[in-house]
């Protein structure tokens, strides 16, 4: 336990502690994804407590990989500045500064949007139900059907992490994370559940860990040595889908391609058939994004 207070590297990087705040998606943005004095505030008093490492909420690399109202957005230079004084709260209290980089992927909708669901394969997850306020807009079917990515879309997806993490540098993030877990778009190219390919993106699992290693090589261009950091899911906990032994072989080759830590998780959005007591007002979220997630599996 005494190990938790002492200093600790990821590369050339000092932390002061061992403890790193967890991203986690606040809603406090604006609509666009700009930061808000809200946001400021909540991230200057996480630093002030003394956390060693803070990570932001995933932030939307692309318009159309939004996948909650309110957001951090990272896909256009134009938040370059918001961010900057983001990175300086996050610092406040000596704490370390990393920006989550994010695509919703299926996990979205284009009322939400105003593009296409983007996934490797055209399955959808979720059943046009509404969710609570803050959350996922999708009041009718066909509006979260996704469109399978062309080799453009994936090469323009790859392209827009590298621009986001041009510009998280220029913010002045100490460290970049890229979220491959939970089901959103590179989670979904990962597990075979959602990636039903038949070209380099998919069939095995070179093929379905190609884009997030085409994305990690983009990353890399733009941050030198800083740390880059990937999340994964360690299990998907769905028949057909990434499974702890699997993950176990998968990690060290996302080492191998560049990432100098591994953020483990798991969890991912279930089939859109599954079906959930509906007569609990607090199982509406849950059949909208139908989590595959026991209880406390979260790391
Ligand atoms: C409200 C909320 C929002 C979250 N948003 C994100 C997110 O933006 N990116 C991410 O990688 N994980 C997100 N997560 C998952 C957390 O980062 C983390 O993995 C999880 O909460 C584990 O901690 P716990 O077991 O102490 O809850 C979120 C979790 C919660 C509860």
């Amino acid at each position: 336990m005494g190990k938790v207070f002492e200093k600790i590297n990821i590369c050339e990087l000092e932390l002061k502690n061992r403890l790193m705040m967890s991203a986690m998606v606040t809603n406090y943005c604006t609509e666009k994804g700009e930061v808000t004095d809200r946001l400021l505030s909540y991230h200057r008093e996480r630093s002030m407590g003394g956390i060693g490492l803070i990570e932001t909420e995933a932030a939307y690399v692309h318009p159309s990989g939004k996948g909650y109202v309110n957001q951090l957005g990272i896909y256009d230079d134009r938040f370059i500045e918001g961010l900057g004084r983001l990175v300086h709260h996050m610092k406040e209290g000596g704490a370390r500064a990393m920006v989550q980089l994010y695509h919703a992927g299926r996990r979205t909708s284009k009322s939400m949007t105003g593009f296409n669901v983007f996934a490797p394969s055209a399955i959808s997850c979720y059943m046009g139900n509404k969710a609570p306020r803050g959350f996922i807009i999708a009041d009718h079917s066909g509006d979260t059907i996704p469109k399978e990515m062309s080799r453009d879309d994936i090469s323009q997806m790859v392209e827009a992490y590298r621009l986001a993490a041009g510009r998280a540098m220029k913010a002045g993030f100490d460290a970049i994370s890229i979220h491959a877990g939970h089901g959103y778009l590179v989670s979904s190219f990962i597990s075979p559940f959602t990636n039903k390919r038949h070209d380099e993106y998919g069939i095995d699992d070179q093929g379905r860990y190609r884009f997030l290693f085409e994305i990690l090589k983009a990353v890399r261009s733009e941050v030198g040595n800083r740390p880059i950091l990937v999340k994964i899911n360690a299990e998907d906990f769905i028949p057909g889908g990434i499974s702890l032994e699997e993950s176990q072989v998968m990690a060290p080759h996302i080492e191998r391609a560049g990432a100098d830590a591994i953020i483990v998780s798991a969890g991912t959005v279930g089939p859109a058939t599954e079906t959930y007591p509906l007569n609990r007002p607090s199982y509406t979220f849950l059949r909208t994004l139908p989590m595959c997630t026991p209880r406390g599996c979260y790391v």
